[in-house]
């Protein structure tokens, strides 16, 4: 037998005992479940609010397109050929070599990332539970405000939410791939999509709707910064999931005959299309109402409350947004646990049961302190952040960039065309006329990008007149 029909022989018995996803729509489902999440519906619309609207939304749909769907075919590929977990699959593709160590970052981001996202998945939670039990009922805007900074800044509440958050998480990962992830993903992001496509309708039928689209649709590029243009970079890796693992780890459940380039474009469009969906249930709204939009992290948790207690039937729409939102951040929790536990379980050895149990604990408790540092323990500080901002900025504009980078930086240089055409065609099975384009990007434009957001997430380009 050829080396080549040797391959494909593998390719149709399709290795291992390992679970793995069952179907296209799962793996779809499962990684548009990853990407869809607190960044599409909560950090995308504001941001789109304090950077000027439109031209942010115009430039966001570039850095998507030129750099995360590179990004995040890499992952596939380095996952799927692997067939590991994030450290794993570079271990076994890179042997003696230190690219481990980028699935090693990735691995602590995991912690890190999920233990402040947890945190702000349990007051969506909260939400919920307010927006039925009519907690805003009669509330001035002034006094929403204050109920969420008396909420957040609270011990009892917010770890309850934050350890229930965790514990659905927890369960869903402890379940397996098939039966945990995929499952879920397939029940949960249908209802996600049905309760914003509702939440997009009341907004754009509302009098006065129409500026909320200008704003969100109509580019004033004299609104747009330079600062602006990095941040879009940022948040497309945050979306998308990238630059951690979450994709190397998912992309080593993907059937090897599956078409690795067509489900990052599925996956990426899902992600986009759900961003600006998210946007269109937001702006009109807001402007129908009077609101200035660029009111930042609070646009969910402050202004928005606001803006359906004014709205017809605005209970009913609330409830529905928040559960959005705790759905949303739910699929997506789950795929940054299983990078750990996929890693405890294949690197340590453990069980997967117990490295759910261990990996769940451990965030939950580091959650508790990213949940204290906004009250009680506000004062202590660490180079002038509190515990939630080291969290988020280490994981952001450290390890998610740095991580990004070496990923394409491993395709583009390390592994090269004829191994990166041989998993994007499923060995020969698959025309990739898009290969030489790609490895371009990865090679140069991508890392390239990539080094200039993390130069400015660092602060060391704060020299430069235009990104003061
Ligand atoms: N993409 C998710 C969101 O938009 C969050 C997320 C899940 C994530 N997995 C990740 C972010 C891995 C960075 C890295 O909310």
């Amino acid at each position: 037998m050829s080396e080549m029909d040797q391959r494909k022989n593998a390719v149709a018995q399709s290795p291992t005992n390992r679970d793995s996803f069952g179907s296209k729509l799962g793996v779809i489902a499962a990684a548009a479940g990853s990407a869809i999440g607190l960044g599409n519906i909560w950090k995308f619309p504001y941001m789109t609010g304090e950077n000027g609207g439109a031209a942010f939304v115009l430039v966001y749909l570039v850095c998507i397109a030129i750099i995360g769907l590179p990004v995040m075919l890499s992952e596939f590929i380095i996952g799927r050929r692997g067939q590991k977990n994030a450290i794993g699959s570079f271990k076994k593709l890179a042997p003696g070599t230190p690219w481990f160590l980028t699935g090693w970052m990735g691995v602590v981001a995991a912690f890190m990332i999920l233990s402040f996202y947890a945190v702000v998945a349990g007051w969506c939670m909260e939400y919920v539970f307010k927006s039925v039990t009519g907690g805003f009922a009669g509330l001035s805007p002034e006094e929403i405000g204050n109920v969420f900074g008396t909420f957040t800044s609270g011990v009892v509440r917010p770890i309850f939410w934050l350890t229930v958050f965790m514990a659905l998480t927890g369960c869903i990962v402890y379940a397996g791939i098939k039966e945990g992830i995929e499952k879920y993903s397939k029940i949960l992001m249908p209802l996600l999509l049905v309760i914003i496509i509702v939440l997009g309708i009341r907004a754009v039928t509302l009098p006065g709707a129409g500026a909320g689209l200008e704003f969100l649709f109509k580019p004033d590029f004299s609104k747009l910064s330079a600062k602006g243009v990095l941040l879009a970079l940022g948040h497309a890796f945050f979306s998308l999931s990238l630059g951690m693992g979450t994709m190397i780890t998912y992309g080593s459940y993907i059937n090897k005959r599956e078409n690795l380039g067509a489900t990052t474009l599925q996956v990426t469009i899902a992600d986009t299309a759900i961003a600006l969906l998210a946007g269109i249930a937001i702006f009109p709204a807001v402007f129908a109402f009077n609101i200035d939009p660029a009111s930042s992290v609070g646009l969910a948790f402050i202004t928005l409350p606001n803006v359906f207690n004014q709205m017809p039937g605005g209970m009913f729409f609330g409830f529905l947004f928040f559960l959005l939102l705790s759905v949303a951040a739910l699929t997506s929790a789950i795929s940054i646990l299983e990078v750990v536990v996929a890693y405890f379980s294949e690197e340590l050895k453990m069980t997967r049961h117990k490295a759910t149990w261990i990996a769940t604990t451990v965030i939950t408790i580091i959650g508790v302190f990213c949940s204290l540092s906004l009250g009680p323990m506000s004062e202590v500080l660490f180079f002038g952040r509190n515990f939630f901002g080291v969290m988020e900025w280490t994981s952001s504009n450290l390890l998610l960039p740095l991580g990004g980078l070496f990923i394409t930086l491993f395709i583009g240089w390390y592994w090269g065309p004829k191994r990166t055409k041989e998993e994007l065609s499923n060995e020969g099975t698959l025309a990739v006329p898009y290969l030489s384009l790609f490895m371009f990007v990865c090679k140069y434009i991508a890392p390239l990008a990539i080094f200039i957001v993390f130069l400015h997430g660092m602060g060391w380009l704060s020299w430069l007149p235009f990104l003061k």
